[in-house]
């Protein structure tokens, strides 16, 4: 039988990175009424969904399906069509306004209980790109709320522009039943914590499974909880490690640090929400109630410290360059001369890392890197993304580019066509030594090529995963004959 449990847990850990990619790979598009922005603009704490008109329920669902994050993947108006990108193709988020036809208008309370807490719908079983695993530990009183509020949102008469269509064996549904099994629910409690950890252990593994991006994955591709928080790969995006290990995690941060960045974003000069944290901060996070920001970032002090390979160097404010005002930076006449300079130079051959920084990123970035706030392109000087000792969150941003976290955010082109391996490597030591302030680094062109062509090519399994599963099932017939002719014939002789 050795064969089918291999199929098995090869289709386990093919469907299963579904979760890991989940959210890594989400690129949204929403038209967010209020536009008002994560990165730069004021705290931004009254929801645009809660309204004095509604019942007392129904805005505590309002709020509910804010801390879940349920908009990243549903859209604002809970159309769905996000596209989720997995090794196995692309997993679309569904139609959950009330409409019969095309959305949960037929759901009873109980069927999106067990939507969210077993991922069964009441027709099949979903895919872990919806998040089930952490809302596994909803409770009950807040899923009645979500009920309440998801049944008062406008219904779209509408299907989704696509529909999830995975090759075989991925199509199989029900195979899912045994992966949960395994992974189901991803967390446990912790013990010894006081009630507003309590609080944010709740937030932080439940409501706005922080885990799915933050914990790397174990064999099956369910969580490592030895790893838990520790820092996880997500497609082109790197999630850091946020348990509060000083070299590699976030021990250096205070809470009331954690929740600036959570509310707004950023963290003045070391660190920068970009990407699918973007995305978090502009759905969810930045429209939780003080109480309950302070509860995660007491929670997240009061989990394990975890120490991983990829340090992240102190921001020593000695080496970053001299602050707005004091330079040329706000200056933009002279930035622009500065900046015509260096394109002309690059134009003329140079490959120096300095004429490559400005002619390429100088324009959003600005000449010291202090970037533009105001317009929302970020000021890159002391980010945590360019002080991590492995450099492939940055390489992957130059690489790949960074969208904006909504539709109103100014997008960050990848320069993978125009630069050459080379340049991108000098333009990566550029920024790590002058605007990070390490003493120095040496990413070199074939480090580049290393980054570009992690997670390029499909795991084997998952390739070859309709060839096996023929084979497996061709094998497990055959095995199934060879017992029943076994048996016949133990009869006959009986
Ligand atoms: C990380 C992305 C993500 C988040 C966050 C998310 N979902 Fe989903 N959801 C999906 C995807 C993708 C599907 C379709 C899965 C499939 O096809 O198996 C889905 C399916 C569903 C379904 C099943 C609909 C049906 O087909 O009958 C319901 C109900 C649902 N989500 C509700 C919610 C609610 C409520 C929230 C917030 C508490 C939420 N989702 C948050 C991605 C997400
Ligand atoms: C067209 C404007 C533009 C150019 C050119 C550009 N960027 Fe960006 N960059 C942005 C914007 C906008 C963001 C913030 C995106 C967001 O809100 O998530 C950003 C974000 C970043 C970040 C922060 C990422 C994080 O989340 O930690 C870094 C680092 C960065 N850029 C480096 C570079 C480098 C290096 C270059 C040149 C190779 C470059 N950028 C070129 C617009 C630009
Ligand atoms: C959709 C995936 C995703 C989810 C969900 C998510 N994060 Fe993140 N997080 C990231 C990524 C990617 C980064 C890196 C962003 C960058 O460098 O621009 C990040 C960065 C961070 C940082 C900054 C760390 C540093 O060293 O710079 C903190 C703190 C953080 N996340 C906390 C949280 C918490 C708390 C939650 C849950 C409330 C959460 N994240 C949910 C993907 C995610």
């Amino acid at each position: 039988m050795k064969p089918l449990s291999m199929m098995l847990s090869m289709l386990v850990i093919g469907m299963t990175s579904n979760a890991a990619m989940a959210e890594g790979a989400s690129s949204v598009n929403t038209s967010l009424a209020n536009a008002s922005l994560p990165n730069t603009s004021l705290p931004n704490t009254s929801l645009p969904n809660i309204s004095p008109a509604n019942s007392e329920l129904v805005n505590r669902g309002a709020y509910i399906a804010r801390a879940a994050d349920c908009m990243a993947c549903h859209g604002e108006d809970y159309t769905g069509g996000t596209p989720i990108e997995t090794p196995m193709g692309e997993i679309y988020s569904t139609n959950i306004t009330p409409s019969k036809r095309y959305g949960i208008g037929d759901y009873t309370e109980a069927d999106l209980k067990n939507a969210l807490q077993k991922g069964r719908a009441p027709n099949h079983m979903l895919y872990p790109a919806m998040p089930y695993p952490s809302y596994s530990g909803m409770k009950e009183e807040d899923i009645s709320a979500l009920f309440a509020y998801l049944q008062t949102v406008p219904a779209v008469e509408e299907a989704p522009k696509e529909k999830t269509d995975l090759p075989f064996p991925f199509n199989i549904r029900s195979l899912m039943i045994g992966w949960n099994l395994l992974n189901v629910p991803s967390t446990e409690k912790r013990d010894g914590l006081n009630e507003t950890q309590k609080r944010g252990e709740y937030l932080v593994n439940n409501l706005e499974h922080c885990g799915t991006c933050h914990t790397p994955r174990n064999s099956t591709m369910g969580f490592d909880k030895s790893m838990y928080l520790s820092g996880a790969q997500l497609g082109h995006w790197h999630a850091p490690n946020i348990t509060p290990d000083e070299s590699s995690g976030i021990g250096s941060w205070s809470e009331q640090d954690i929740v600036t960045y959570l509310r707004t974003g950023e963290l003045d000069q070391r660190a920068y929400a970009g990407g699918p944290m973007g995305e978090a901060v502009a759905h969810s996070t930045r429209y939780l109630k003080n109480e309950d920001l302070s509860a995660i970032a007491s929670y997240l002090k009061a989990v394990p410290a975890v120490q991983t390979d990829d340090k992240v160097s102190a921001v020593d404010v000695s080496r970053l360059p001299t602050p707005i005002n004091e330079s040329i930076t706000h200056d933009l006449l002279a930035q622009k001369e500065y900046l015509k300079q260096a394109k002309a130079k690059v134009g003329n051959g140079s490959n120096s890392p300095e004429s490559l920084y400005l002619a390429t990123c100088g324009s959003c970035h600005g000449v010291d890197g202090y970037g533009q706030p105001d317009a929302r392109y970020a000021p890159i000087v002391g980010l945590s993304s360019i002080r991590r000792e492995r450099p492939d969150a940055l390489v992957n941003m130059i690489l790949h580019g960074v969208a904006g976290a909504t539709n109103t955010s100014p997008i960050m082109p990848g320069f993978s066509d125009e630069l050459n391996s080379e340049q991108i490597a000098g333009i990566t030591n550029y920024v790590r030594v002058n605007f990070g302030g390490l003493t120095s680094s040496d990413v070199n062109a074939s480090d580049v090529d290393r980054i570009a062509n992690t997670g390029v090519d499909k795991p084997f399994l998952i390739k070859y995963a309709g060839l096996l599963a023929i084979i497996g099932i061709i094998v497990a017939i055959a095995i199934i004959m060879f017992i029943i002719r076994a048996i016949l014939r133990s009869r006959r002789r009986a």
